[in-house]
């Protein structure tokens, strides 16, 4: 299946998303014997224009892990020419001279799509914007889930948080609406509720879903608590008590036995530390996924060459 560029989650098909998966089963093996030089004159460029632990360095170590080299900088915005008023369009005429894939995370929604258009190589989109899409954050975690519940048909998902700028929930609800009946149940502060274009994105596929500002009534019901931050300064009321929205052993309590919580990190006061050694915390399983699903990913865009 032809996979040219990885800009949103809607180009992935359920096929394509099955082929991703058993590469990266195969990409655990790999990394258990110590990876492989498969790879070894293939030429990676991170191109960074906001912070990232995970997706960088995931990224950068599946690429070692394939045998392959990476150029690399971490804050575009600083040591690219855009400082000296390079277009994007241009740094990516330069870059794709030096690699073979580019992964970019960039400060505008559609900066993917722009580079994607004059690319001679895979344009990666790394997450982008505020309210854009981070696909590949969405892949691990639809693989994290499909390890975890053993299935992705039937589940029910509670997406919690800062649903409206939420990029790894906006990418995972477009994977997700992929499968057979899943339910939806958006749980934000009103003001944060997930956007309308991702509802009617639901409705035009008949998507069962929710929305919600209390987690209290849902936690009990759903096979999956998607878990992300909710940024307190964005509060139109500064009254509104956010720790009712936060996961701890006392949520735990009311949680299926078999239900999972996961979350795209980084996290900070959202999900209670005590609760980690919980084997229904996944979240730090779900950032080591990242590592195998980014090596499968670059090997589907290599192998099609
Ligand atoms: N989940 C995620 O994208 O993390 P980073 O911002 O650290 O890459």
């Amino acid at each position: 299946m032809k996979l040219q560029h990885v800009i949103e989650s809607q180009q992935f098909t359920v096929p394509l998303l099955m082929e991703l998966f058993d590469r990266t089963r195969r990409m655990e093996k790999i990394v258990a014997r110590g990876g492989t030089q498969d790879y070894e004159h293939k030429v990676m460029a991170t191109l960074f224009y906001k912070s990232s632990t995970r997706t960088r360095f995931s990224f950068e170590s599946a690429m070692y892990r394939l045998g392959g080299r990476v150029l690399s900088t971490e804050n575009g915005k600083e040591f690219s020419s855009e400082i000296k008023g390079e277009s994007l369009e241009d740094t990516i005429r330069i870059i794709a001279n030096y690699s073979d894939v580019i992964v970019l995370r960039h400060t505008e929604e559609g900066a993917a799509k722009r580079a994607a258009l004059i690319s001679p190589v895979p344009i990666i989109n790394a997450g982008e914007g505020n309210g854009g899409q981070h696909p590949t954050q969405a892949l691990l975690d639809l693989y994290t889930i499909y390890n975890e519940c053993k299935t992705i048909n039937g589940l029910s998902v509670a997406l919690i948080g800062a649903l409206d700028n939420g990029r790894t929930v906006r990418s995972l609800t477009y994977l997700l609406s992929k499968f057979d009946r899943i339910k939806f149940y958006f749980i934000a502060p009103p003001e944060m509720q997930v956007k309308p274009d991702i509802l009617a994105y639901l409705d035009k596929y008949r998507v069962h879903y929710e929305l919600a500002a209390d987690p209290e009534k849902i936690i009990s019901q759903v096979d999956v608590v998607y878990q992300t931050r909710i940024d307190r300064e964005r509060l139109k009321r500064s009254d509104i008590d956010l720790s009712a929205y936060n996961i701890d052993a006392s949520v735990l309590k009311k949680m299926k036995s078999n239900a999972i919580i996961m979350h795209p990190l980084p996290r900070s006061v959202e999900i209670d530390q005590t609760i980690d050694d919980d084997p229904r915390a996944v979240y730090f399983r779900q950032s080591r996924n990242g590592l195998f699903v980014r090596m499968a990913l670059l090997t589907i865009l290599f192998d099609k060459e």
